[in-house]
């Protein structure tokens, strides 16, 4: 089928056919019951999850919409406000920017899993509560993950030290002062977690 410049910009019945033509030979190569999916062994708190996952999709998209643990917030969705963070072998990543394919038999600890199996909560938890830390509360998960590992990187000796390390994690009510508290409270408490 020869078709014209002009026709595939006017969107013709042409340009039509030429797009199902396509589509369809993008079908032939991929058996029905798998169609785009891989798949990812995920390590969530403490247990092993098997899925089939498009390979476009973050951590935090399978951690919400495939696990169904939706402790981690979606604010941006781009990397900016920190809302998603998780613990990733211990070290704090944006889940929003993370592909889930890429951390496959990593260990992933979400807000979900921070407290003890006795459900005794985590002292940067329990700090968060007994400072006031927060006030909507949509910026908490991802701060009280990002507060944990900024402590164990040995990130919150002073206030200043804690701003920065914790500049990552935006929080729109303003809590900012209480979660520095917060950090500091649990500093002191964290070698036994
Ligand atoms: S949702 Fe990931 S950084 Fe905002
Ligand atoms: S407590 Fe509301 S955004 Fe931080």
């Amino acid at each position: 089928m020869t078709i014209t410049r002009r026709e595939v910009l006017g969107g013709g019945a042409a340009a039509m056919a030429l797009g199902a033509e396509l589509a369809a030979a993008a079908r032939a190569d991929v058996p029905a019951d798998t169609a785009g999916t891989i798949a990812v062994r995920l390590h969530v708190n403490g247990k092993r999850r098997d899925l089939n996952l498009d390979a476009r999709v973050t951590v935090l998209d399978a951690l919400r919409d495939h696990l169904h643990l939706t402790g981690s917030k979606k604010g941006c969705d781009q990397g900016q406000c920190g809302a998603c963070t998780v613990l990733i072998d211990g070290r704090r990543v944006l889940s929003c920017l993370t592909l889930a394919v890429s951390v496959s038999g990593r260990k992933i600890v979400t807000i979900e899993g921070l407290a003890a199996s006795n459900g005794q909560l985590h002292p940067m938890q329990q700090a968060f509560i007994d400072q006031d830390g927060f006030q909507c509360g949509y910026c908490t998960p991802g701060q009280i993950l990002s507060a944990v590992a900024c402590v164990k990187e040995g990130h919150a000796d002073t206030d200043d030290e804690i701003r920065e390390f914790m500049s990552g994690n935006l929080c729109r009510c303003g809590a900012y002062p209480k979660i520095v508290a917060a950090i500091k409270q649990a500093r002191d408490h964290m070698d036994s977690a």
